[in-house]
């Protein structure tokens, strides 16, 4: 399992929640140099600079980038793999090239988008979520924390990609 954008506030959870699951887990992050150890501690058997650099083809893909990455994550799905278009922090569009949704180059390979607002039930998976989250099973990766007027900071930082993980806000 590929996860893109794994160093941030939704990619850690998924890197956690893929091992839980028992998949062979391949975190990418731009610079694995500074998150290797951090995501192989969350449970990354392999750290990869991009999905460009994923060797072995993979079964699923949860991307969390978009844009040209999500082309590159969809190139190296194995036969009958799913990438789901999870985030686009990128800001840029999806361009496949001609022939890049051939079945020769992996059969029955699927695209498929998510929205958690529209997803109806939801309770029963964030108190599971919450469960796990409580008993220290799962690590939210709080990396700032401040108060709510300094919220244009944390913003500057996780646009910046200088702010990996989550930013909790105090109201005061
Ligand atoms: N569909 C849904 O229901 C749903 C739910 C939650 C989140 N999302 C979306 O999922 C995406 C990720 O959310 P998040 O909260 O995890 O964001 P985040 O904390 O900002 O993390 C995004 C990660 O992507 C990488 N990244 C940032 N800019 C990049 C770029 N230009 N090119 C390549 N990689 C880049 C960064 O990792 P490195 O710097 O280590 O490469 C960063 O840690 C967002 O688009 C969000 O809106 C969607």
């Amino acid at each position: 399992m590929l996860i893109t954008g794994a160093t941030g506030g939704t990619g850690g959870f998924a890197v956690q929640l893929a091992r839980l699951a028992g998949a062979h887990v391949v975190a990418s992050t731009g610079d694995p140099a500074a998150h290797g150890d951090a995501l192989r501690a969350l449970g990354a058997d392999e750290v990869v600079a991009g999905a460009a650099n994923v060797g072995e083809p993979v079964h699923g893909v949860l991307d969390m980038v978009g844009g040209p990455e999500l082309v590159t994550a969809f190139d190296r799905l194995a036969d009958g793999g799913t990438l789901v278009a999870v985030g686009r922090v990128m800001g840029k569009g999806e361009d496949f090239a001609w022939g890049a949704l051939s079945g020769n180059r992996g059969h029955d390979r699927s695209l498929v988008t998510f929205y958690l607002p529209a997803e109806s039930a939801v309770a029963p998976d964030l108190t599971w979520l919450a469960t796990k989250a409580a008993s220290g099973v799962l690590r939210p990766h709080i990396a700032w924390r401040g108060p709510w007027d300094k919220a244009a900071e944390a913003v500057e930082a996780l646009l910046g990609r200088r702010l990996h993980g989550k930013a909790v806000l105090d109201i005061t």
